[in-house]
């Protein structure tokens, strides 16, 4: 690594202050300086986390934003209901987002069931968010109707073909995150066909229908309203999520202890 000395001098502060410190200590200066110029000099083909890393693990926002800083976070109850990982762990930016879409179904007088799977449709972003619908529906298919793990496992390839019987139109927001000439690839293709032409299709894309509205940073929204229709359609396991034996408990369990090594 080539070091530009008078740049590094200049980050020392005036000729006397240089004077005046001690060797050890310019050594630790400029190592600093070293670090921080390996940071510059990273390029575009080096990634500091990947791309479809979980929001509770660092990873940045579907947009490219990155999510809150991390902190330690606060230890869950013995027997973690839904309810708590809303509390804990779902990191506010996806929180507010299924929030928002259950909000929307609910409003437009939607059926409970499907009001729960927008509820849910996008929450396993905090654990990994490549390839999420089929993420999101292993992690729910315990718990929850077909209809609704049917639908979250499709909405995510349905994002991306419009429905104008619905009012479902490609979103702006892909056109940032994608860009304008993305073509899906052929297993998302599939994936729409597929869920296209089955009986269940609009089970999932009614999620998508909702998806679209929101995104409003200014609307205030809460679980509350969702409690009654949680209890109803959510299979709380008595031991807790994460301890249930399910198939799926680790996925529940990553997210309860996201900084345990192994
Ligand atoms: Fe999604
Ligand atoms: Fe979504």
């Amino acid at each position: 690594m080539q070091i530009d000395r008078r740049a590094f001098l200049a980050t020392l502060g005036t000729a006397a202050a240089i004077k005046a410190m001690h060797s050890e200590a310019l050594a630790e200066a400029l190592e600093h300086h070293m670090i921080e110029n390996l940071d510059a000099e990273t390029t575009k083909d080096e990634l500091k986390v990947r791309l479809g890393t979980g929001l509770l693990f660092g990873g940045p926002l579907p947009s490219g934003k990155a999510p809150a800083v991390l902190t330690k976070l606060e230890p869950m109850p013995e027997k973690p209901t839904l309810v708590d990982f809303f509390k804990y762990r779902f990191a506010p930016a996806t929180a507010k987002h299924v929030l928002q879409s259950a909000t929307d179904a609910m409003k437009k007088g939607e059926r409970e069931e499907l009001i729960l799977a927008c509820l849910l449709h996008d929450v396993v972003l905090n654990l990994i968010k490549v390839d999420h619908g089929w993420w999101g529906a292993q992690m729910m298919e315990p718990y929850v109707s077909e209809k609704i793990s049917w639908g979250i496992r499709y909405h995510q390839a349905l994002r991306f073909y419009p429905d104008p019987s619905v009012g479902y139109e490609y979103p702006e927001m892909y056109n940032q995150i994608f860009g304008k000439d993305y073509v899906p690839p052929p297993y998302i293709k599939q994936a729409y066909e597929y869920a296209r032409n089955h009986k269940s299709y609009m089970d999932a894309r009614m999620i998508t229908v909702h998806d679209l509205y929101a995104f409003d940073p200014a609307m205030k929204v809460s679980i509350d309203p969702f409690i009654d229709i949680i209890g109803r359609h959510f299979k709380q396991p008595k031991e807790g999520l994460g301890y249930d034996n399910s198939p799926v408990a680790h996925m529940w369990r990553t997210l309860i202890f996201p900084d345990t090594p192994l």
